[in-house]
């Protein structure tokens, strides 16, 4: 008899112990998904444009831009057409953009269209970014979607490409300047490939603080019940 209440209390203990351990590992879980939470909205905040005139000298690794690209690649798209292409310039293939786009500049602003510093500041975006990155969307090939499906997917890999940057601590924007086809000429697109813009990127200069804002939400929604 007592041998069998000394067995019932080791059992009444395991189980005891097992919804205690089970009981702190769901603690643990909900505790991780408002971290999760927490910090995945603090990063949606804190992303800005940041442009090239903010950027310090120093140089991301291609390594690193590739990393920051594969964040891209997770974005949503409809029927797994996965339309964003990305051109990476860096080095001698960036600065050629930089004098491509001033030649652009002075040929489509004659007399009082003219501005020197317009036209220093678009020859200067390239230089002082790291990296520029040609936003590409490709057709799916049998002609699923209309276009903006994969337009929107592209702007989803965008979205992934700003925030994974910004929470590595770097800048940049998408940049849609009507010289888009200047940056076309520089590189080498599949049949029906078109370009969304570039998208700037480098380290932000330290103690950079950029304030941004928004409407309410609240004059953005209708509610239907
Ligand atoms: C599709 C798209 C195109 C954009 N094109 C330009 C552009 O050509 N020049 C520019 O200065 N900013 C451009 N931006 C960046 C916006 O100006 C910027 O996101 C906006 O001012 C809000 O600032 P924030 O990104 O810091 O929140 C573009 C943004 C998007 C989404």
């Amino acid at each position: 008899m007592l041998m069998f209440c000394g067995a019932k209390i080791s059992i009444l203990r395991f189980l005891y112990a097992s919804c205690e351990a089970l009981f702190f590992e769901y603690q643990m879980c909900k505790m991780s998904v408002e971290n999760d939470y927490k910090v995945l909205l603090q990063i949606i905040r804190n992303r800005r444009s940041v442009y090239p005139l903010m950027f310090s000298d120093e140089r991301v690794e291609d390594d690193t831009v590739l990393e920051l690209l594969d964040q891209a690649n997770w974005a949503p798209n409809h029927k797994k057409t996965e339309p964003w292409r990305f051109h990476v310039l860096s080095g001698g293939a960036k600065d050629m953009l930089g004098k491509k786009a001033g030649e652009w500049y002075v040929n489509n602003h004659n007399g009082d269209a003219y501005s020197a510093v317009k036209h220093k500041k678009i020859m200067s975006n390239p230089l002082r970014a790291s990296h520029v990155i040609a936003i590409c969307m490709t057709r799916d090939p049998e002609g699923r979607l209309p276009q903006w499906h994969e337009e929107a997917a592209v702007a989803c890999a965008v979205q992934n490409l700003w925030l994974a940057v910004s929470a590595k601590g770097l800048g940049g924007f998408w940049s849609t300047p009507p010289f888009v086809s200047i940056v076309e000429e520089l590189i080498d697109m599949e049949d029906g490939e078109h370009c969304m813009g570039m998208f700037y990127l480098g380290v932000p200069q330290p103690d950079l603080h950029l304030e941004a804002s928004r409407g309410a939400i609240q004059d953005k929604v209708k509610w239907y019940r």
